[in-house]
């Protein structure tokens, strides 16, 4: 029996076998959590559904962020499979190809800042006003953060900026949710090669950067972020929240990079 026995949790963010919410997903279910997923869009709605299978999950259902109504539809659809919830992962992220190259100055813009917010901060406060009513007491949130929330960073542009309020948007829920019974927190993680990662400028020269400079020596995997996120949603983490977890190999505490073979 894991410690996640009995628990039940919604991952949103699945688009491929090197999301973090597959690492996070393999992990929950490693530890006897039952998990059901959302896919973004019709696109990726089969490759959902086919790892969900492979996690033993029956649940995949659609869930655009952006949209309200799609909100209120998902756990209304949750509700007819599952009366309530323990666990609420939110792993998504978005803001235009442009946004994530050049100066900073340069790329942003009005629209860029909006697309990037609303996506990425604004819906994990949109999920959990919406699903509130159906979590169990001692129940958690966590989402996805990156450095770049709290230092400049090139090419990262606007979803700094987006990032940075879905940390103060971690306080806030955290304040407001820890009378019911309910802890939010999240995980700030190293790089990773995803989808996602993928369309960020100069992401190959970072991993490597962060190879060489992090103390571990080494990025961090999905499957390093998987365990660490199934420790902060359970019962062990019990006295955890408002948190910002870094699994990141320590890149983030070093105060001076060495180069390679130092
Ligand atoms: N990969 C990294 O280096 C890294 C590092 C730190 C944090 N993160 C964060 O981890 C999270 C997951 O990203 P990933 O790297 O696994 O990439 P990924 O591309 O596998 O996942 C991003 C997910 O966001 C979803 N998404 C985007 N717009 C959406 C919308 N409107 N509605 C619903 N879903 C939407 C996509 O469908 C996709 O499943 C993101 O918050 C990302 O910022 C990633």
């Amino acid at each position: 029996m894991g410690f996640l026995s009995g628990k039940r949790a919604i991952i949103t963010g699945l688009a491929s076998n090197r999301s973090i919410a597959w690492g996070i997903a393999q992990a929950l279910k490693a530890q006897g959590a039952e998990l059901a997923f959302t896919y973004q869009n019709e696109k990726i709605q089969e490759r959902v559904k086919k790892m969900s299978a492979e996690v033993g999950s029956q649940i995949s259902l659609p869930l655009d962020v952006t949209n309200d109504d799609q909100i209120d539809r998902f756990f209304s659809d949750l509700s007819q499979h599952w009366e309530n919830f323990d666990i609420l992962v939110h792993s998504v992220a978005y803001a235009p190809a442009d946004q994530l190259e050049g100066r900073y100055l340069d790329s942003i813009n009005r629209d860029g800042f909006k697309i990037a917010h609303d996506v990425s901060s604004f819906s994990f406060s949109a999920l959990a006003k919406a699903g509130r009513h159906m979590m169990n007491n001692g129940g958690a949130l966590l989402t996805l953060s990156y450095l770049g929330a709290v230092r400049s960073l090139p090419s990262y542009n606007v979803m700094g900026l987006a990032k940075a309020s879905l940390e103060a948007n971690v306080r806030f829920m955290a304040f407001d949710l820890g009378p019911d019974g309910i802890r939010v927190n999240a995980i700030s993680a190293g790089p990773i090669r995803t989808l996602a990662a993928a369309g960020i400028k100069g992401m190959r020269q970072m991993l490597t950067h962060v190879s060489e400079a992090a103390p571990l020596r080494r990025n961090v995997t999905i499957e390093d972020v998987g365990n660490a996120a199934s420790f902060l949603v359970s019962d062990l983490a019990s006295g955890v929240t408002g948190e910002v977890l870094y699994v990141d190999a320590g890149y983030n505490t070093v105060g001076m990079h060495l180069s390679p073979n130092q």
